[in-house]
């Protein structure tokens, strides 16, 4: 390369920025659940072991130390995360994958030391059962797939995998030299769907490309069996991955068996478009909510559960869905010349228009010199990932019933001021808002860590996390904004920071005993020096607890919430309705009310994006007293025959001409029934919806969310209504007839006044 003194500074200004960049990592972090980023309960910021459980490739300063709850069957759970490079946009195409696992052997560990990779490193030669170790995948799991053949199909760039040594799924574009993280197996990690048995089962999966959705849901594992190659009596051959190979090789004496493994038998994944979010910015996503995905709670009964978040950023430099092993090679056969407007493939190579690593490539016919990108094969098309510590998923208990719902409420982040604990979170709770509808169960839990670095700011003991809830006093003196807060009587005001003292009904209605657990962590802690919790443990637990009282209640933890640095402060409000959300796009879905009473299907090409649905049901009183406080009321049909169901957003939400369903219960033995539909603002029009009945479900289609009420036209009281009018005429009629015989006078006058109006009406003509 030619330069003149004159471009030095600059390429050196520009080299800065080319390292700055290629030490960017586009990573993901779990929040709730903690994520662990293969942190145990290290004191130092770095976590001491990348390598220890699986490959996140993600900052060395990310996770939460040790720490597990559990969950009720059924029960609602949002998941939240950070991911530090767009979702949703046209810089990167983004696929997020979630999955769990429960098995006897899923375990956290004593060590931050990885799990050996021999049986004979470990306690009476088993590494399955040795307990020291944290565990995921196991043992006959990860030596399947380090001696599995890798999938000779892939594209991998320019990456060297010809070596005999790198022939295996532990070999892949993105870890060559399959470098072992726990027992994860490397080909699995990097691409979904993984044609082999995983341990994994998915939740959801959420896509650049919502078309990529029947292909997901088609080929999950939750649906769709795997088949492997499974050798006889043999621990040192490599393993073929399909088919013909397998059934040739003959390992003492006994031919491969190419063996169906059944699919999980669960549901297909929930796949729906991501979430917006920017680039470099490990934050919330649009109108300040935390990235997250609402998780029911499946029913299943497990001690030990983890779950899994992958993070696939993959750019438009080459299409990485239709980009196969034929493309491999150094530089690769990716297509440059077409693609960036050179005559042969040549002319591209010689101005450095090479898809490889750090290529030059040089921008002007005259130019000295090349610009140097950073692009690095292995990354393109790149995978993140964190996982959780173990979790359990419990039975409810026996007086909650499966039609109940159960909210957790969890909180989330470590110790440390905001620098001090990225790219981790401060303490907040989750849900930050928690919306639920009476007789709802919220199940409050916490847990965290004794050992944080004990340099991190915070209250109370060094290192230590600890947390409670007390309801906020309320506003003592005047402010400029007064921003609706939700339903009922407001208790606590976020404004404040000192606490309200206790009467008796205070917060959510729970009694004495309970707010008096949540304040003073006094489940399990007898005395002790408790002003700052610090004596108590890093774990609290109260039983689900019924919540009836109406109100939106606003509450904070007495240790965390230092104004100057951070604020640990949420809500719960809650409705006497039941509310429900359901993020639903392209794909389609549906949402029912936990009564059952409504149920909103949305079919397949409906929406063009993502839509956050919210469904709530109101009772008939219920919808009157909503329109009590517009200055409306209802004067079509007669009887409702159903409850309200308010569906938003309001406006239309299908593309185009599309529809989606509705289905409303109507009361057994009801006629004549008319469904009709208002806005839930004002009430201003109801119009008619056109609807069939189908049992005692109306069935109608929409275009728009809106306040949905069925009526009947023709019942008893419109029979005793019409009646009643008729009375009330004759009486009426009879009455003017016998008035004016008695007046006869007053009846001259309106007889004259009647000529007046024609004669004033025919001048005017
Ligand atoms: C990531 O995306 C690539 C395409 O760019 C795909 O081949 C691979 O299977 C994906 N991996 C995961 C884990 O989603
Ligand atoms: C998840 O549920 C909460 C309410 O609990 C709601 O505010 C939020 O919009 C939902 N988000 C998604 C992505 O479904």
């Amino acid at each position: 390369m030619k330069l003149n003194g004159k471009m030095l500074p600059l390429l050196h200004i520009l080299s800065g920025i080319i390292f700055i960049i290629s030490i960017v990592e586009a990573d993901i972090y779990l929040h709730n659940v903690r994520g662990s980023n293969n942190r145990l309960d290290e004191a130092t910021r770095p976590r001491t072991n990348a390598k220890r459980m699986f490959d996140s490739q993600n900052n060395a300063r990310g996770g939460y130390n040790v720490g597990s709850l559990f969950y009720y069957q059924g029960s609602l759970l949002p998941i939240e995360w950070t991911n530090q490079h767009s979702c949703h946009d046209a810089n990167s195409h983004c696929e997020i994958i979630l999955q769990y696992m429960c098995g006897d052997t899923v375990r956290d560990g004593a060590t931050t030391k990885t799990i050996p990779e021999m049986n004979a490193q470990c306690l009476n030669n088993d590494c399955n059962s040795d307990r020291t170790y944290g565990m995921h995948e196991d043992y006959n799991y990860y030596n399947n797939c380090k001696r599995r053949q890798r999938n000779k199909g892939l594209f991998v760039a320019d990456q060297n995998l010809n070596n005999r040594n790198r022939q295996f799924a532990r070999n892949t574009r993105q870890n060559p030299g399959g470098t072992r993280y726990g027992y994860e197996c490397p080909e699995e990690r990097d691409y979904y769907p993984y044609w082999h048995p995983t341990p994994w089962k998915d939740i959801a999966v959420m896509t650049n490309d919502a078309q990529r959705c029947l292909y997901y849901r088609a080929q999950s594992e939750n649906v769709k069996s795997r088949w492997a190659c499974v050798l006889h009596n043999d621990s040192t051959s490599a393993i073929p991955n399909n088919k013909d190979d397998c059934e040739q090789l003959e390992t003492n004496g006994v031919k491969g068996q190419w063996k169906e493994f059944p699919s999980h038998g669960l549901p297909p994944p929930d796949c729906r478009e991501t979430d917006f979010s920017r680039d470099n910015h490990l934050g919330n996503g649009i109108g300040g909510h935390p990235l997250l995905y609402n998780w029911t709670v499946p029913y299943i009964s497990h001690e030990k559960c983890a779950m899994r978040i992958r993070y696939n950023v993959s750019t438009n430099d080459y299409d990485g869905w239709n980009t196969n092993s034929s493309q491999n090679g150094n530089p690769t056969k990716i297509n440059m010349a077409d693609k960036y407007g050179f005559s042969t493939e040549e002319a591209a190579g010689t101005r450095g228009y090479k898809f490889k690593n750090n290529p030059e490539v040089v921008l002007f016919d005259d130019a000295d010199f090349g610009l140097q990108l950073a692009i690095n094969t292995a990354e393109y098309g790149r995978v993140f990932q964190d996982r959780s510590h173990t979790f359990a998923i419990r039975p409810r208990p026996d007086h909650i019933d499966s039609t109940s719902t159960i909210h957790n409420l969890n909180v989330r982040g470590k110790r440390g001021n905001i620098v001090q604990v990225y790219p981790s979170v401060e303490y907040d709770f989750v849900p930050n808002t928690l919306e639920m509808g009476t007789g709802e169960y919220v199940h409050f839990q916490w847990t965290g860590s004794n050992t944080n670095n004990r340099g991190n700011d915070g209250n109370g003991l060094a290192g230590t996390d600890r947390n409670n809830i007390v309801l906020l006093s309320s506003k003592k003196y005047p402010e400029g904004s007064g921003a609706s807060f939700g339903p009922g009587v407001k208790r606590g005001h976020f404004g404040v920071n000192y606490p309200e003292h206790v009467t008796n009904d205070t917060f959510l209605g729970l009694g004495k005993d309970d707010v008096e657990k949540l304040a003073l962590l006094s489940t399990g802690q007898f005395g002790g020096e408790m002003s700052q919790l610090d004596d108590a443990g890093t774990y609290f637990n109260l039983d689900p607890r019924q919540i009836t009282q109406l109100g939106t209640y606003h509450f904070m933890s007495t240790r965390n919430n230092d104004f100057s640095n951070r604020d640990q402060k949420a809500r719960i409000m809650v409705y006497p309705y039941p509310v429900r959300y359901e993020a639903i796009g392209y794909m389609g879905g549906s949402v029912t009310l936990p009564s059952g009473n409504a149920k909103v299907e949305v079919s397949q090409g409906a929406f063009d994006g993502l839509q956050k649905l919210r469904l709530e049901e109101w009772s008939r009183e219920e919808g009157d007293r909503q329109m009590q406080a517009a200055h409306q009321t209802m004067n079509l049909g007669s009887d409702y025959v159903s409850n309200f169901l308010v569906v938003y957003p309001q406006n239309q939400i299908t593309t185009d001409d599309n529809t989606f369903t509705i289905e409303l219960k109507v009361d057994s033995g009801s006629s004549d029934i008319v469904v009709y539909r208002s806005n839930a603002d004002n009430f201003a029009t109801w119009t008619r919806v056109d609807a069939s009945i189908d049992g005692n479900m109306a069935k109608f289609q929409s275009q728009r969310g809106g306040v949905f009420v069925a009526r009947s036209s023709s019942n008893i009281g419109m029979v005793v209504g019409i009646v009643i009018a008729c009375i009330v005429i004759v009486i009426i009629v009879i009455g003017t007839l016998v008035y004016f015989k008695l007046h006869p006078k007053k009846w001259q006058s309106v007889k004259n006044n009647a000529k007046y109006i024609q004669r004033s009406t025919q001048s005017k003509v």
